[in-house]
């Protein structure tokens, strides 16, 4: 398998085409933004922890059945995945208020939910990603409705195995940030990464938070937080 050409740059990511038209590699940057693009860092060794931890966490979700991108780590901030064209669907799942949703409807942060929820945001940077619902996403043809039946059956997959998971690192998973592809073929494959740029992580016991929250609010330990994420997935195994 050989590196060719740059297809794509991201916030946080490059993306290479192979030579297999089937397969792309993605390279992680440390570079870190927030509010789509406002607010710029860089958050040392984050490309090899969000490389890494986004990985083990396909492998097991492909084992409980959601399939993922993930083909291969290749180095420790690049990995081989499965070619797809992104569906422009930000898919979120909340367990507990935080973040926009506690700043939309007026609702303090921490507050648990009875059930799980889950929103889409139009992944449209010029536009800010607005919050859309489904219908909105069907008259743009952003996804077919067997489409979104499939995504969020899947989203809600995702989030069962990973509170779950997390909670037995001694984790609470508050909220995380989903996208998904199609193959040539047509199927929906989880793509994109999961990682704490993507995910609210927050101390089970503490309440600590152990994500992108602290570069995005200015909490400082931004780095110490991704290394202690990592070593509880890590150690976990
Ligand atoms: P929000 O509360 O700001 O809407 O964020 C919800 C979740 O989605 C949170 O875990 C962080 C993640 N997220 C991203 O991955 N990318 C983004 O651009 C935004 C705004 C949030």
């Amino acid at each position: 398998m050989k590196i060719m050409e740059q297809l794509y740059e991201g916030k946080a990511k490059k993306v290479f085409a192979t030579d297999d038209p089937e397969l792309l590699v993605v390279r992680y940057k440390d570079d870190a933004t927030a509010f789509n693009g406002l607010k710029k860092g860089t958050i040392a060794g984050k490309g090899v922890i969000n490389n890494q931890m986004s990985n083990r966490l396909m492998e097991k979700l492909a084992a409980a059945g959601v399939p993922t991108h993930y083909v291969q780590e290749l180095s420790a901030n690049e990995t081989l995945v499965k070619r797809v064209l992104i569906v422009p669907l930000e898919v979120i799942v909340r367990n507990i208020a935080a973040g926009s949703f506690s700043k939309r409807y007026g609702v303090e942060e921490g507050v648990v939910f009875d059930s799980p929820t889950i929103e889409f945001s139009y992944k449209n940077d010029a536009l800010g990603d607005p919050l859309l619902n489904t219908y909105h996403a069907l008259a743009l043809k952003l996804a077919t409705p067997e489409e979104i039946e499939t995504i969020k059956r899947y989203s809600f997959a995702v989030n069962d195995f990973l509170k779950a998971f997390w909670k037995e690192c001694g984790v609470t998973l508050v909220d995380f940030k989903l996208e998904f592809g199609r193959l040539a073929d047509g199927t929906i494959i989880l793509a994109d990464e999961i990682s704490p740029d993507t995910c609210r992580l927050w101390d089970a016991k503490t309440g600590e938070k152990l994500d992108k929250d602290r570069f995005r609010r200015d909490l400082g330990g931004v780095e110490e937080a991704y290394g202690e994420i990592m070593r509880r997935l890590t150690e976990h195994n």
